[in-house]
């Protein structure tokens, strides 16, 4: 299933192109670096807690994926291995799949998440799945106005400590496609 996940090159917001390709095992080394590179607020908005780095379980948890239910796509700049985002869903029930993105701190604000959201979204559309669930801290309005801007229809209901949503994922012949990145 791995080939199905096909490298998509996109644009920032200032001109710099991206490759979006999907997270493989040769990845750990830097999956862990762009971990410890996060800022506290990112790290906190990402995983609800500051995590300094990953411990060996979650290491294994965040590289469990079948590429099918379990998916996860990362962003590179050229030949360079590093990774500077990384977003992946996860089957929750029939046709819905948790999301959750993250973006290095130098990147964010140009793009970069919209972009590897509707990667996801298209790759999960492919594989059955028409509704994406999302956990988002009431105070991450970046967040929030991401996916506000997609314009895909969203219920928003109000967990203990967090907003949790879930989109509608489009029909990629009916959605415009990205509204601030090009697909090359
Ligand atoms: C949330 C996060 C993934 C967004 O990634 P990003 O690359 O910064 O996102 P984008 O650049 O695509 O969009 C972000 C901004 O552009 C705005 N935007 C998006 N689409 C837009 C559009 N079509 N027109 C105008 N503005 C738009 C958003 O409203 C947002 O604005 P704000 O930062 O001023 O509130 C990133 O900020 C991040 O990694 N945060 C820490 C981790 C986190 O919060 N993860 C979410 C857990 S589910």
């Amino acid at each position: 299933m791995l080939e199905a996940v096909a490298p998509v090159t996109i644009r920032l917001d200032d001109g710099r192109a991206v490759g979006l390709r999907a997270l493989t095992a040769s990845d750990r080394a830097e999956h862990q670096l762009f971990v410890e590179r996060l800022s506290k607020r990112s790290s906190r908005l990402r995983f609800f807690v500051p995590l300094r780095t990953l411990g060996g379980v979650q290491q294994d948890a965040y590289f469990d994926l079948d590429y099918r239910d379990r998916l996860a796509v990362v962003a590179v700049i050229g030949d360079d291995p590093a990774i500077h985002a990384v977003g992946r869903y996860a089957r929750e029930s029939d046709g819905v799949a948790e999301v959750a993105l993250v973006v290095d701190d130098g990147l964010q604000g140009l793009g970069l998440g919209t972009a590897l959201l509707r990667r996801l979204a298209s790759l999960a559309r492919e594989r059955g799945f028409t509704i994406f669930s999302a956990l988002v801290l009431p105070e991450n309005s970046t967040m929030l106005a991401l996916f506000e801007h997609t314009g895909w229809p969203t219920r928003v209901t109000r967990t203990r400590d967090a907003i949790r949503l879930e989109i509608e994922l489009p029909d990629e012949s009916q959605d415009g496609g990205p509204a601030r990145t090009i697909e090359t």
